[in-house]
């Protein structure tokens, strides 16, 4: 069988306007940094499970590898094609339905191409809050975000994509589909496929539909942001936080200098506050389920104890909700700053809470000496123990050939750190096509011999994103 027969199998089971060559599969080819680009055979779209299960099932028929893709924001590289010209990308975009909203069971079975955004917007019509959220949330899917396991800046009170997910529609590598959409708190019986697809980045099956946790809408949500001397005071701040404000804390984010100069250089009338002054700022959320009056004493006498306890140097609490939302955009404009600067080497790393100071001094002090001028944009989730520390070049230089020439020895160097730290060379944003031939440094072989065996034994074939996570070889 041809590949041209192939074609013609896919365009008789989505049409001939959901099956794309040429030019019209470009931007499914490129990813978001921009740091590679692949050609499939095709781009083919479907537009409900059971066509997902045929155009699978063809597919593995003729030994065609598939990349599953969502929004394709995902940052490892792994929602694209290789460059070969021989696999079919398989985009979830039309599967945009929300199947059901369950409110005595508190939850949500949503098609996976739905974005994000768009969820959390059906949650709240239906009166609940969907607590994922992420700078990409108006164009990743639902689908990426389980396929990825994704975090965001609300994990620490209700954890990350995994912990929202109750259950999942697969499409298995041979086409057929699991419905396993169990709407259950508590499941006992065996092994737990859903959790073994979540975060398999598409390497064992596509995710199509998903049953996912709500929560009731806090009365008020408010947000403060403070300026600190050091990371030292960030973590006490955090536990300062964390006693105070209980379950009500749902967000505490980090934001060194340099990566708010970078907002205010290139997003200038986002009015940054107070970056030039301090070396650190905090973004603190608070939800809280009483009222705004409530919240806004919660965060004042919070900062108030930080001013007394001399851990804190500056604040301000949110006025109203457009200033909330100022304040967010701030820190979720980060990433595109960066990109707008030029070429940059990403680390999405976790360790211990209580270690990330030392990490991030050592790491600083390392890389400053072996490489000097380079610059730390050093942001997160403190309150999940999740930096981005993330290089750039030294001002002035060429940026792509900075990246090129010094990689690979300032990655060595930050994971193997990670590693002494007991922590993980991949938080929240996978491994993909980027890290796979880091895992083995940092992965016992056990854990990579066992899977080895899961992924041998659910696609034998090798045709689920082969190459992403592990190698293709194993
Ligand atoms: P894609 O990029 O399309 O795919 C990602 C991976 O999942 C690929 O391996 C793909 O093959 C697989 N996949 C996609 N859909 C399916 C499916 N239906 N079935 C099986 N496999 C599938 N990530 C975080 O965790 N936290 C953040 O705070 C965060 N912030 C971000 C901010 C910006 C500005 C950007 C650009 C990205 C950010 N990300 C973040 C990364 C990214 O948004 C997430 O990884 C997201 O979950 C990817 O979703 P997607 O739909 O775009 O997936
Ligand atoms: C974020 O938290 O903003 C992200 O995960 C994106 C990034 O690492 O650039
Ligand atoms: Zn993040």
């Amino acid at each position: 069988m041809t590949p041209l027969n192939l074609i013609e199998t896919l365009i008789g089971i989505v049409g001939p306007s959901h099956v794309l060559t040429g030019d019209d599969a470009d931007s499914y080819e490129q990813d978001w940094r921009r740091r590679g680009r692949g050609k499939a055979l095709c781009v083919v779209r479907p537009g409900s499970t059971d066509q997902v299960a045929r155009v699978v099932k063809a597919c593995s028929e003729h030994g065609v590898a598939i990349v599953p893709q969502g929004g394709n924001t995902g940052l490892v590289g792994g929602s694209i094609p290789d460059g070969s010209g021989t696999q079919v990308l398989l985009s979830l975009r039309r599967m945009i339905a929300v199947r059901a909203i369950d409110p005595q069971n508190m939850t949500m079975t949503v098609e996976a191409g739905c974005v994000l955004q768009s969820l959390q917007e059906a949650a709240d019509q239906a009166g609940f809050l969907l607590p994922l959220s992420l700078g990409a949330e108006g164009s990743c899917t639902i689908g990426g975000n389980l396929a990825t396991n994704a975090g965001g800046t609300q994990v620490l009170r209700y954890g990350n994509a995994r912990d929202l997910c109750l259950g999942l529609e697969v499409v298995t590598p041979q086409g057929d589909v699991w419905e396993g959409l169990s709407g259950l708190r508590k499941d006992n019986t065996g092994y737990d496929l859903r959790d073994l697809f979540v975060g398999s980045e598409g390497t064992l099956g596509v995710i199509t539909s998903a049953t996912l946790k709500l929560y009731p809408k806090p009365a008020a949500q408010l947000t403060a942001w403070a300026a600190l001397a050091s990371l030292e005071d960030a973590n006490r701040l955090l536990g300062l936080a964390h006693r105070r404000a209980g379950a009500s804390l749902t967000g505490f984010e980090l934001m060194n200098r340099f990566s708010l100069e970078l907002v205010d250089k290139h997003y200038p009338h986002l009015r940054v506050p107070m970056w030039r002054e301090h070396a650190w700022c905090v973004l603190i959320e608070i939800s809280d389920a009483e009222s705004e009056l409530h919240a806004r004493g919660l965060l004042e006498q919070l900062l108030e104890n930080a001013f007394e306890e001399g851990l804190v140097a500056d604040a301000i609490v949110a006025e109203n909700l457009k200033q909330v939302h100022d304040l967010w955009h701030i820190r979720e404009s980060i990433t595109l700053a960066q990109t707008e600067e030029g070429f940059n080497v990403k680390h999405d790393i976790s360790v211990p809470v209580s270690r990330i100071p030392e990490f991030v001094r050592q790491a600083d002090a390392a890389l400053s000496a072996a490489l000097p001028g380079v610059r730390f944009v050093t942001f997160g989730h403190l309150g999940d123990g999740n930096l981005h520390y993330n290089i750039q070049a030294p001002a002035g230089s060429d940026a792509p050939t900075f990246v090129t020439a010094h990689e690979a020895a300032i990655s060595t160097l930050v994971y193997d750190l990670v590693s002494q730290h007991a922590g993980s060379i991949s938080a929240e944003h996978g491994v993909g096509e980027l890290k796979r031939h880091k895992l083995p440094q940092h992965k016992s072989a056990v854990a990579l011999n066992l899977m080895r065996a899961i992924k041998s034994a659910i696609d034998p074939l090798n045709t689920m994103n082969p190459g992403r996570v592990l190698e293709s070889s194993t």
